[in-house]
């Protein structure tokens, strides 16, 4: 049981410590590994604001918020949380927790105004430049998202990640933010989540760019983005890493997926949902053979002929793109929130559009008996963190795992205990990943610094460990009672299984 305490009496401090004493025998005290780097993760378009400061172009997430019924509360990006204003005060509160890290993102257009490199934008990239520069006085080191989602409008009209030119427009990109900030920052992450925009956003209608091709733009996306993501790891990799020495990878949303129950037919249902969302990114890059799931080539190769295409709807990659992506992370980038259970047989055809992704996965994924919250996809199951983390360790030759994003949504409220006990859970599971399965985790990113513009959901939904008063036009930002417990397990680097929440009054 965890209990909100805000000590204000003597009356309640004692009957605070008498409940500590008795409970002390429950407690668990666990030290963290002295390698494991802590921090907060936000991004661009989440959190700035500034939507036309400057020559700052308008980004596909500009677009998308614009037409009304996309976002769930009516809410856009136009001003969010403010930090392309007030940055320096993001500063301070990450000072405040004292984490090691801050992972952040930077938003394409607000750079490349044209979406080409033919123009940059000094005051963009200036305003990327002094984020580096403040961080690194501060004593927090820069983790930079090259890509989380916002990409230029003008290149979504050629076509973005559908159009295979991407990989040349990326890789351009790329080299400007290398060139410029590269001496300073020695971790990137090319791509943040790529299932999350290029099946969302090309077809489920769920996503900018809200393209309506399901089964068949999506597929062209994905094929795309591994193209472009393993151009940018092979330029840092040839001209940047010998003088600059960083570090770069993918991030790949790892939610678990399993069997509902141990018959084969469930079984196999869940590997098949796990290969699709996971597997058809991180296999070509991060396994010994290269390319795609076979479960998730045979999948589509089947359907499409019985939908009567003269081909696959999946695109083919050629050896000479198996062996060019192959090998191109230096870690694996691994998100996580919860975990769904798959059973095969109540998958009927025509729950889902065909052809779509769902249709061709073929199984139905819930959250079985757990207690699903405000946001379902938070639902708190800290076993299948551990399965995950194990997934990655035995099926890629144990590699270096950092955890980039973990986290709990609600709607709401500074007495965040529901948070606090969501985060303590996933540790506890993540410590015993490392220390009795072995699995090489080297950071651990809480999501998020704040509440911020969570996507199709707007600003309703709250993932910070600060609030955001967004009637506020400064966006006031006030500790919630799980930045106080974050703060606390980076001083003692203890996680505390029996910690009692606390609460007190800090406004940045
Ligand atoms: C955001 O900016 C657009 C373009 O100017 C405008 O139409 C929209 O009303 C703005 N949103 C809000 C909440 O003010
Ligand atoms: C974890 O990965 C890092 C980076 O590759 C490596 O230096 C370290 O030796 C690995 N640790 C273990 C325990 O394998």
């Amino acid at each position: 049981m965890r209990v909100l305490c805000c000590i204000l009496a003597a009356g309640l401090a004692v009957a605070f410590v008498t409940a500590s004493i008795a409970d002390w025998s429950a407690s668990v005290m666990r030290k963290l590994p002295e390698d494991l780097k802590l921090g907060v993760a936000t991004a661009a378009f989440q959190i700035e604001g500034g939507w036309n400061a400057a020559d700052k172009s308008e980004s596909i997430w500009d677009t998308f918020c614009r037409i009304p019924g996309n976002i769930k509360d009516g809410t856009d990006g136009n001003d969010t949380c403010k930090s392309y204003e007030f940055y320096q005060r993001d500063i301070q509160m990450l000072k405040f927790l004292g984490v090691n890290f801050y992972r952040f993102s930077i938003s394409w257009p607000r750079v490349l105004p044209n979406g080409f490199a033919n123009k940059i934008s000094e005051v963009g990239l200036g305003y990327y430049s002094r984020l580096v520069d403040e961080l690194l006085a501060n004593g927090i080191e820069p983790v930079v998202t090259i890509y989380h989602w916002d990409l230029p409008q003008n290149l979504q009209d050629l076509g973005g990640w559908a159009n295979p030119l991407i990989a040349d427009w990326f890789e351009d990109y790329a080299r400007v933010l290398f060139d410029a900030l590269g001496d300073r920052v020695k971790t990137w992450v090319t791509i943040n989540e790529p299932k999350q925009f290029a099946i969302y956003g090309y077809g489920m209608k769920l996503c900018a760019p809200n393209i309506v091709s399901a089964g068949i733009g999506d597929y062209l996306a994905v094929k795309n983005l591994l193209v472009a993501h393993a151009r940018v790891w092979h330029l840092y990799d040839k001209e940047y890493r010998p003088k600059q020495k960083g570090t770069i990878g993918i991030v790949i949303a790892t939610d678990y997926r399993e069997g509902a129950t141990d018959s084969p037919e469930d079984i196999e249902a869940g590997k098949v949902a796990f290969d699709f969302e996971v597997g058809f990114y991180s296999h070509p890059i991060f396994s010994t053979t290269g390319g795609l799931p076979e479960r998730v080539v045979k999948r589509v190769a089947e359907r499409s002929a019985q939908q009567g295409f003269p081909r696959s709807r999946l695109p083919e990659f050629t050896p000479e793109e198996i062996e060019y992506i192959k090998g191109t992370s230096d870690f694996f980038g691994f998100n996580h929130y919860s975990t769904l259970f798959y059973t095969a047989n109540s998958y009927k055809p025509g729950m889902y559009e065909i052809p779509s992704y769902n249709d061709d996965i073929g199984a139905v994924g819930t959250y079985g008996t757990y207690v699903t919250t405000s946001v379902p996809h938070t639902t708190k199951i800290p076993t299948g963190i551990r399965k995950a983390l194990n997934w990655v360790k035995d099926s890629y030759n144990n590699p270096e795992i950092m955890i980039f994003e973990n986290g709990f949504g609600n709607l709401g409220g500074n007495n965040d205990i529901d948070r606090i006990d969501y985060y303590i859970a996933y540790l506890d599971a993540i410590l015993d990943a490392i220390e009795v399965d072995g699995c090489n985790i080297t950071r651990y990113t809480a999501w998020s610094l704040m509440d911020n513009f969570e996507w199709m959901s707007g600003l309703s939904v709250k993932f910070g460990l600060f609030e955001v008063d967004y009637n506020d036009d400064k966006r006031t930002r006030t500790a919630r009672a799980s930045a106080l417990w974050f703060k606390n397990l980076i001083a003692t680097r203890t996680l505390n299984t029996d910690y009692e929440p606390q609460l007190r009054e800090v406004t940045f």
